[in-house]
């Protein structure tokens, strides 16, 4: 028994936040950002949450899967900005759908969210313990980023993914690779909650400021140029087979020169590597499946193609997956 992926889905919110407005909130210019990062704009989510954005995703997905919400057994969503500690944002998103037979439950894994995420539903699913499972990843990361610190809202965005994952007699996920290092986690660091140090006193309210994602840039920018690449590897040793067998490669969107390194590195055509994050920015766990759902949308999954999927980012964590369509 195996796993396949049968519906993909996205959702963004409308507004649109150009490098030209952020020339007017910091010492930056469009020329740089583009250079440095391949962003030219990125989504905002005014007045929506992640939960609203991540139940449109989610319909989507379903709609593209010809499934109805009562069929999921199991919803995993992939986030580093819930609205809530609880309810999860999987428990807010059953709700919503009213996918009342399902369990439910949050990861948090940043940018290599999603990747985890459908490994654990591959696997719950390869044991038999459920039949279809609705993944996420869905991000409002407006909520956590200091919008005077350049080296940070520049590169940031809003927006969901989603996909539906239903057990099969095909294996449509043939390997998977998850990696963390933890030691590393300071350099790409959001604060949830101070400590406890005057818990009965009176406490200042936190500032967005001391909330807000901090990121030694240039160290995960080295991180991801060499654990994207070992992810890759590593996925392909365990499916057995090479990069040449591979008919798209899907990077997290955190930089365009990361993902121009691994173009490099396997000498790909460019054609081969889908890359959305000059309109998008860098949605952390939603990268992967907003670029997948648009992939569908637009007709460039075939029945048969093989995906190499690779997450880099907040942990720090790495993880790779090659799937089947
Ligand atoms: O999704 C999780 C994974 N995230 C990533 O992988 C992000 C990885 N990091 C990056 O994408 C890059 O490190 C950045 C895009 C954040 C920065 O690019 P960089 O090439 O590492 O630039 P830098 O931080 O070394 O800065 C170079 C210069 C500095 O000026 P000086 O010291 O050379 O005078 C910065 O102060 O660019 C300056 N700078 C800016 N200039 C204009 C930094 N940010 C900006 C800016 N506009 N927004």
């Amino acid at each position: 028994m195996g796993s396949k992926i049968t519906g993909f889905g996205a959702y963004l919110p409308p507004q649109r936040l150009t490098n030209s407005r952020l020339e007017q909130l910091v010492e930056t210019n469009d020329e740089w950002i583009v250079q440095r990062t391949g962003i030219r704009e990125r989504r905002i989510a005014a007045g929506e949450g992640t939960a609203s954005l991540a139940v449109k995703a989610a319909r989507a997905a379903l709609a593209d899967a010809g499934k109805e919400p009562g069929e999921l057994d199991l919803i995993i969503a992939a986030t580093v900005t819930p609205d809530c500690f609880t309810p999860s944002l999987a428990c807010m998103v059953q709700a919503e759908l009213g996918a009342g037979r399902a369990a439910a439950f949050d990861i948090s894994a940043a940018c290599s969210g999603f990747v985890y995420a459908l490994d654990i539903a591959d696997s719950f699913l390869a044991a038999g313990k459920f039949q279809t499972v609705l993944i996420l990843g869905a991000e409002t990361l407006s909520r956590i980023i200091d919008y005077s610190d350049r080296s940070t809202c520049i590169l940031f965005g809003d927006g969901a993914g989603a996909a539906v994952v239903e057990a099969s007699a095909e294996n449509g996920v043939p390997a998977t690779y998850l990696w963390a290092d933890g030691t590393q986690g300071g350099v790409l660091r959001a604060q949830a909650l101070p400590l406890g140090e005057d818990p009965l006193g009176v406490r200042a309210p936190q500032s967005i400021a001391s909330r807000a994602v901090a990121m030694a840039g240039g160290e995960v920018l080295r991180f991801s140029l060499s654990e994207a690449p070992r992810a890759m590897d590593e996925v392909l040793r365990r499916a057995g087979i090479t990069i040449d067998e591979i008919d798209w490669i899907v990077p997290h969107q955190a930089n365009k020169r990361i993902i121009s390194g691994i173009i490099r590195r396997y000498h790909l055509p460019e054609e081969k590597v889908y890359v959305n994050i000059d309109r998008f920015g860098n949605t952390s766990s939603a990268t992967i499946p907003i670029c997948l759902a648009e992939m569908r949308e637009n007709g460039l999954l075939q029945k048969g193609q093989r995906l190499l999927l690779v997450g880099f980012g907040g942990g720090l964590t790495a993880a790779a997956a090659i799937i089947e369509i």
